[in-house]
């Protein structure tokens, strides 16, 4: 029975982050930059929205951080349920708004006359600014009321902006307790498939990326890869066909923001080595890089990678075909641009858990 409790409040925990995520991706990353747009012909909102988009993004900088603390704070999960549900709430209001300042746009530039003239009508306009301004204020008030306590909950301390993130606090690790995580066997099995796959291993390197909104269970996902030892739900793989025993080497590197070529070699000696690098020269690191992945089949998973740089990305990567046939890398990333300069030849998408 305790067991079974667990298990349906990680469930609800999972849903709730993945929901959460989802919805602040979709408003501060679609609605607000269409608003954007549109703001110049808003006059009378404009403050407004420029005030809600900043509460958004600053609840959104610590999103992580609460979604993460939540399992051990009761008041915490309540608190991210409540902002479920408001933000999803905002999402409804602002894409309503968007649909009319497009629809008032498109009449416009499609001269429909009389819908134009319908539309600005003295009625039509006055009720709907007078019923978005009271919708969007209202929805400020709430916003504002959980934007007051992520001090409460001391969230993101250290004043972590949505871009300033810190580094510590997202770092992460390649160890999970698999029993906490539910409902991601179908996409374990997908990623250990592509893992194992025997068509890849023609050449010495394929990489696989593994995208989607933050918080939506990429790094969770990949930890339950990464320890794969033959067991996907019922299905049961022969103990040559894990990753466990795929692989020669594994590693783990959190990349986050800091994509510094030395930094990496070194956490990727480390890694391989399970001994401290004292090296520091870039040319050192890098002959002992290919000296550790020298006929290795690899397992390199860099997590939460944001570097849109091609030409940073290619130095890594030629470093990185030293290993054997067979060797992947596999990244997590929210950055769509990121999927695409490391070239992967498999992705996965990550959708919320259904
Ligand atoms: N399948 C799952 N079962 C239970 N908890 C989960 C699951 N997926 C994610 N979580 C929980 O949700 C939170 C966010 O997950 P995770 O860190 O994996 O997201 P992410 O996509 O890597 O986010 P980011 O882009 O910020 O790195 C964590 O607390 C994690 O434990
Ligand atoms: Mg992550």
């Amino acid at each position: 029975m305790a067991t079974r409790t667990t298990l349906s409040s990680s469930i609800e925990t999972a849903i709730v982050s993945a929901t959460v995520a989802t919805t602040f991706s979709f408003i501060l990353n679609v609605l607000f930059p269409l608003l954007r747009e549109e703001y110049s012909l808003l006059s009378g909102f404009k403050d407004e929205l420029e005030k809600l988009e900043s509460i958004f993004t600053r609840i959104e900088s610590v999103l992580h951080d609460a979604m993460t603390r939540q399992l051990k704070d009761r008041a915490l999960q309540d608190w991210l349920v409540k902002l479920t549900d408001v933000a999803c709430h905002a999402e409804d209001v602002l894409d309503k708004f968007n649909f009319d300042v497009t629809r008032r746009n498109a009449a416009s530039s499609q001269r429909c006359l009389r819908e134009v003239r319908d539309f600005f009508s003295g009625n039509n306009q006055l009720k709907f600014r007078f019923v978005m301004a009271h919708k969007i204020k209202e929805l400020r008030g709430k916003m504002d009321s959980f934007s007051e306590e992520v001090s409460k909950f001391n969230l993101g301390q250290g004043g972590s902006e949505r871009l300033i993130r810190d580094q510590n606090e997202r770092m992460t690790h390649s160890f999970v307790e698999s029993s906490d995580v539910v409902g991601r066997d179908k996409e374990k099995k997908e990623v250990v498939a592509m893992l194992l796959n025997n068509g890849a291993t023609s050449t010495n390197l394929s990489v696989i990326a593994i995208h989607g909104v933050g918080g939506i269970g990429k790094t969770t996902l990949v930890q339950l890869v990464y320890n794969d030892t033959g067991n996907v739900g019922q299905l049961t793989y022969n103990d040559r066909a894990s990753v466990h025993a795929y692989f020669d080497l594994k590693m783990w590197i959190c990349v986050s923001d800091d994509f510094d070529l030395s930094r990496i070699l070194k956490c990727l000696i480390e890694s391989a080595t399970k001994k401290k690098c004292e090296v520091d020269d870039l040319d050192q690191l890098q002959i002992k890089t290919r000296e550790v992945l020298h006929r290795k089949r690899f397992l390199l998973v860099l997590d939460d990678m944001w570097n849109e740089e091609p030409q940073k990305w290619e130095k890594l990567e030629n470093l990185l075909r030293s290993g054997d046939r067979g060797s992947k890398v596999m990244v997590t990333t929210r950055s769509l641009k990121v999927s695409s300069i490391i070239n992967s030849s498999q992705n996965l998408q990550l959708s919320p858990l259904g």
